[in-house]
């Protein structure tokens, strides 16, 4: 009696292991194999090991064995019939010798008896396969006691379980990783969507021909250098190329007009920052503020500006980053009535409107951006690309930039505030 209640005792502080070795690891295969030492050591099991069924191959892989040798197959194939077997028997072990009759174990017949491998237990959780479990004669040379199956099973369960969570988790790892992939997708459609856009609003405007494509670029680089994150840099790429979206309702005679335009089709046109707002409104953009920086681009620090006249604090700060990046492509391209302007000449006139129509920080990083180019100290070549060789190497230009920036705060004095 005393012999069975130690004995008793010994098998569940392994089964009490196995359930910690199981919950505790994060190797799988490190699990695997204590899992099976502690299996083989608790019962004297001379050899053994145990393999996991791959679903999709129709395979059981070895992930653990103990003196099974080199000539074991590190895989072995399943087919319906044995599976069907293996599920109707559940986790019960089945001896070798007496069941000739399955398909795996005729294959298979030959490394299982060469070594003396008596018991397989088919590892069933939850009625699905997920292993098997090859086990050798025991160290005493006697057969299994219905005792040692019963343990066998008990151990069978917690193996089985592993295996399961380790095929959730890598089921988990996979869907998250084509989650990812579709987001990846969805973003770069997106992105394509948004190209596509501002190629759509270029082309209505030959003067101007590209313009929404670089305010893009242009908001894209100030983003930068104010030090915002990826995603908001996105953002504000996004915001610079559809700008001008509102445009696509204008009338094409007047954006295109070759002369200074009446107060009427002034008018007409300045509904482009409200129309834009429209239209991007009920989009699902992924990034916040792409309609506001529609909305605002044209407005002013200083409340100068249209369609609400609004005041610095009370503009959105990505209808400001625009802003600059439109009106400086304005002053640096060659428009139907005015030849683009010289370096000297518009950093003057951002210098000058620093307070009044820009955000002093917003320049600021601006002018930044463009001197690290300058300089080499950044190897981009964004602003060459954009304003031509001949344009960023007038003289003067890198003593002009580096003067603006002494003489600017970096952070805007906030100089006017709404009125009302
Ligand atoms: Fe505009
Ligand atoms: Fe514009």
């Amino acid at each position: 009696m005393s012999e069975t209640k130690s004995k008793l005792v010994h098998t569940f502080g392994a089964l009490a292991e196995l359930g910690q070795e199981v919950v505790n690891r994060s190797d799988f295969y490190e699990t695997m194999r204590t899992s099976l030492h502690l299996m083989l050591g608790s019962l004297a099991i001379m050899r053994g090991g145990v393999a996991r069924f791959e679903r999709f191959e129709h395979s059981m892989q070895m992930v653990a064995a103990r003196a099974l040798g080199d000539e074991f197959p590190l895989a072995l194939s399943l087919c319906h019939e044995d599976e069907r077997q293996f599920l109707v028997n559940g986790l019960v072990p089945i001896e070798v010798s007496q069941a000739q009759v399955l398909p795996f174990i005729q294959v298979y017949d030959n490394s299982l008896s060469r070594l003396q491998i008596e018991l397989i237990v088919p590892l069933v959780i939850r009625d699905e396969m997920v292993g098997i479990v090859f086990l050798g004669e025991k160290a005493t040379g006697e057969p299994y006691s219905s005792y040692d199956r019963d343990i066998i099973s008990a151990m069978g369960r917690h193996i089985g379980g592993a295996i399961t969570q380790r095929n959730m988790l890598a089921d988990l790892e996979r869907q998250a990783d084509e989650n990812r992939k579709l987001f990846d997708n969805l973003k770069t459609t997106y992105r394509d969507t948004v190209r596509a856009f501002a190629a759509a609003i270029d082309c209505k405007d030959r003067y101007t021909e590209g313009h929404s494509v670089r305010v893009g670029k242009y908001s894209e680089i100030i983003a930068q250098e104010l030090g915002w994150g990826d995603e908001q840099v996105e953002g504000a790429a996004v915001a610079g190329h559809l700008h001008d979206v509102g445009k696509l309702t204008v009338e094409r005679k007047i954006i295109n007009a070759p002369y200074r335009i009446n107060a009427k089709e002034s008018a007409e046109l300045n509904r482009h920052p409200a129309v834009g707002y429209e239209i991007l409104l009920p989009i699902h953009h992924p990034y916040a503020d792409v309609p506001l920086a529609a909305k605002y681009h044209h407005e002013r620090l200083d409340g100068r500006g249209y369609p609400d006249g609004l005041y610095d604090r009370n503009i959105p700060y990505i209808a400001k980053v625009v802003n600059l990046a439109d009106s400086f492509d304005a002053m640096t391209t060659d428009r139907p009535y005015k030849r683009r302007r010289d370096p000297s000449e518009v950093f003057d006139d951002l210098q000058r409107n620093c307070g009044k129509q820009f955000a002093p920080e917003i320049v600021n990083a601006f002018f930044r951006g463009m001197l690290k180019e300058l300089t080499g100290e950044s190897k981009e070549k964004r602003f060459r690309r954009l304003l031509g060789r001949e344009y960023m190497e007038a003289e003067g230009l890198i003593p002009n930039l580096k003067n603006a920036l002494n003489g600017m705060s970096p952070t805007s004095p906030l100089t006017f505030i709404n009125s009302d």
